[in-house]
């Protein structure tokens, strides 16, 4: 999608976020969410990412949210401060449009020149789209955490993904 923006998330996106992540928590399996979010809630997420820890949307021509994407903390065990943890959603009326692939280079390139050294994303095993498009962002399959969530009734797996970034700037190279 050529005119896709993508910018830094504000409160005002907040309405728009939620409706995309609300059909996933009452939907899908793309979060573990059970929940979900108020308003307030998802004000206040916003509100608390900013530089490093960005939210960020893709808009189209009009300025309207078609998703969204986020890095936040992975651990907070100090240790653990080079590491990110990345988030994406995508409208589904809108996908496999280069969206999601948008979004996710974008925090990628937030995520480098902030200086962290690896971006881990926490995907539900039999998502494909999701697995896929990190794939294709340089993400390599690390590992599948068996059973360790459990939504609509069913155990589900997590596929840990991870990119360094380093390996990432030197294959730019
Ligand atoms: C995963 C998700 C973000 C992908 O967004 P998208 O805008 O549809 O993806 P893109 O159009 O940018 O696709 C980029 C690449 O990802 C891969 N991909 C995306 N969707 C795919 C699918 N359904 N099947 C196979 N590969 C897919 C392809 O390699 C694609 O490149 P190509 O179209 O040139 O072949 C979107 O499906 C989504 O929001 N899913 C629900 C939420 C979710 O699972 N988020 C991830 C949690 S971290």
């Amino acid at each position: 999608m050529s005119t896709l923006t993508i910018r830094e998330a504000t409160k005002d996106d907040a309405e728009a976020i939620r409706t995309i992540y609300n059909y996933e928590v009452e939907n899908e399996t793309s979060t573990m969410d059970l929940v979900p979010r108020t308003l307030d809630v998802q004000r206040e997420w916003i509100s608390t990412r900013s530089g490093a820890f960005c939210a960020v949307v893709a808009t189209d021509s009009a300025g309207i949210i078609l998703g969204f994407g986020a890095l936040s903390e992975y651990k907070d065990r100090s240790g653990y401060r080079s590491t990110v943890e990345n988030s994406v959603y995508v409208r589904r009326d809108v996908a496999r449009r280069g969206i999601g692939r948008q979004l996710l280079t974008h925090l990628i390139s937030v995520a480098t020149v902030s200086g962290f050294h690896t971006v881990i994303a926490r995907i539900e095993s039999t998502s494909i789209a999701s697995r896929e498009l990190h794939m294709a962002c340089s993400f390599k399959l690390i590992g599948v955490e068996q059973q360790v969530a459990r939504k609509f009734g069913k155990w589900l797996d997590i596929a840990v993904m991870q990119c360094i970034l380093q390996d990432n700037l030197q294959i730019l190279k």
